[in-house]
């Protein structure tokens, strides 16, 4: 069985697309739900799918080395939604098997503070013709690791950031559970 831990600060709307996708699979199993907030939506939603969870603190991930040792029987991180850096030491720990989700096409409207509304907004003002999605692995910048899967959304001159994000938040659902299991299963999502 291969052990997911998934990393979220808010809602969860990604975490339950994977929770969904992998509940009954007997390959891969999502172990643990840590979070950076208490009342993140997540943990709520991880309780739903009865999902251990675990909150933790600034302290705990970056000197105390709490969040790496609850890390110990998972093998692969994914971050959906997850708005702290991620510490070199558990990139390391973790070589190629740290992913996160981006709702633009990077390597444009990235980096720290491009995160939810702030990059649909940024989008319009720039006046694209289209956005998407983003999965990545993670390295110990925000947003700038290798590339391993785009889709892209149609930008109409009528969106809004809401309107906009229901796009992308589509694009995330039907695509971040499916080129997870793929990158589990062959180690390339191809
Ligand atoms: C998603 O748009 C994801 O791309 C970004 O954060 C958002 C998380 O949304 N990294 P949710 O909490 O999964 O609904």
């Amino acid at each position: 069985m291969v052990k997911l831990a998934i990393f979220a600060s808010g809602s969860g709307s990604n975490a339950e697309a994977i929770f969904r996708y992998f509940k009954d699979s007997p390959e891969v199993e999502v172990a643990l739900v840590l979070s950076n907030k208490a009342d993140a939506g997540v943990l709520e939603r991880a309780r739903n799918f009865q999902v251990p969870t675990l909150t933790f603190n600034r302290k705990e991930l970056y000197e105390t080395g709490f969040v790496r040792d609850q890390l110990q029987e998972i093998d692969w991180i994914v971050l959906a939604g997850f708005l702290w850096l991620v510490p070199a030491a558990l990139v390391e720990a973790f070589p190629g098997r740290i992913i996160n989700i981006h709702p633009a096409l990077l390597p444009k409207y990235g980096g720290k503070g491009m995160y939810g509304r702030h990059v649909h907004e940024a989008v319009l003002k720039a006046g694209e013709k289209e956005s998407g999605i983003t999965i990545h692995y993670v390295n110990e910048r925000y947003d700038e690791g290798n590339i391993i899967f785009q889709a892209r959304c149609p930008v109409d001159p009528s969106d809004t950031p809401e309107s906009l994000a229901g796009k992308i938040r589509e694009l995330e659902h039907r695509h971040y559970p499916a080129v997870i299991d793929r990158l589990l299963n062959n180690g390339s999502a191809g």
